[in-house]
């Protein structure tokens, strides 16, 4: 897959939040799209900067293959003071008068509730899923557990409340669920390449990529879920559910695929992600 060259994009006046990394817009084929440069990997001391328009790229594809709606994003490269960095245009889903409103903002309508809208614990988010009423609650509970079980697939750690939500119209007051974005933290962004070989030689080391970390932006009790411990509770069963549903539409071929398509990282990376998702499918979801 040729990466395509966002440099010379007409740039256009919109900002973005976020707190991973910098952002501009810019028109490609006379669309507006959120340009998102590489964050710095902190973690990561032998990274300079981290694989996180990657994750975007892939965490967004994933999601459209399981048939969720996620954004549209397209890999290329920004050469910004002679350096060349891999970026990812995601196609802005701002427009005909919508605007996005994140989960957090809907949380804090809930008035009766004594937690914030940022405020991630479980029980707490499926209470607002419950006493919502600007979408179907049924709707809004398959859609949280669809989000959930491919975050537990794909390993994303940010999935906060800041990170999914609902586009708004003002003039007719119409919401509805929005495409599912901020996929930069899944599938490992600050791995660097002696750890990803250590990975691939060492099973304690893989293992504990797929039974340990990363953990869910999601709390149980004031801790992060351990996804694979949460799963294999079956504690609830509108996961269970999500989980079958989402599990007949995995291709696993299909993801390779994307992956392989990749011009942009090594071939030991490649397998990596690979070997990861085949892991995560297998022992999370089968
Ligand atoms: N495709 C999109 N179209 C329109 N707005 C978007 C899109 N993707 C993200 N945004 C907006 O831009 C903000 C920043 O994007 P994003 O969440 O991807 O960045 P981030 O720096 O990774 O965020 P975080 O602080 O959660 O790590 C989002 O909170 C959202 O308001
Ligand atoms: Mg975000």
């Amino acid at each position: 897959m040729k990466l395509m060259d966002f440099t010379s994009l007409p740039i256009r006046k919109k900002s973005y939040g976020g707190a991973n990394g910098n952002k501009i817009s810019v028109v490609i084929n006379d669309e507006l799209y959120m340009l998102k440069l590489p964050s710095h990997a902190p973690k990561n001391p032998n990274l300079s900067y981290a694989n996180s328009c990657v994750s975007e790229y892939l965490g967004s594809h994933i999601f459209n293959m399981l048939g969720v709606v996620a954004q549209e994003t397209v890999l290329g490269i920004f050469n910004y003071n002679d350096r060349e960095r891999i970026s990812v245009a995601c196609k802005d889903f701002e427009k005909n008068g919508y605007i996005l409103k994140d989960f957090a903002s809907v949380k804090n309508q809930i008035i009766d509730s004594n937690s914030n809208g940022y405020g991630t614990e479980l029980l707490d988010i499926l209470e607002t899923i419950q006493k919502q009423q600007l979408v179907d609650q049924v709707e809004l509970s398959n859609h949280f557990w669809n989000m959930f079980v491919i975050d537990a697939l794909i390993g994303n750690w940010d999935r906060h409340n800041g990170n999914w939500g609902f586009l708004y119209n003002q003039e007719t007051d119409d919401i509805k669920l929005a495409p599912i974005f901020d996929c930069g933290s899944c599938l490992f962004p600050q791995i660097d390449e002696d750890t990803i070989i250590k990975c691939l030689k060492d099973k304690t080391e893989m293992n504990a990529r797929i039974y340990d970390f990363p953990t869910s932006a999601i709390l149980l009790n004031g801790k992060r879920i351990n996804y694979y411990k949460f799963i294999k509770s079956h504690e609830y069963e509108e996961c269970d559910k999500a989980i079958t549903r989402i599990k007949e539409k995995i291709d696993l071929d299909k993801i390779n695929l994307l992956i392989d398509e990749l011009d942009c990282i090594s071939d030991n990376h490649k397998l990596f992600l690979k070997n990861i998702i085949k892991r995560r499918y297998e022992e999370l979801l089968l």
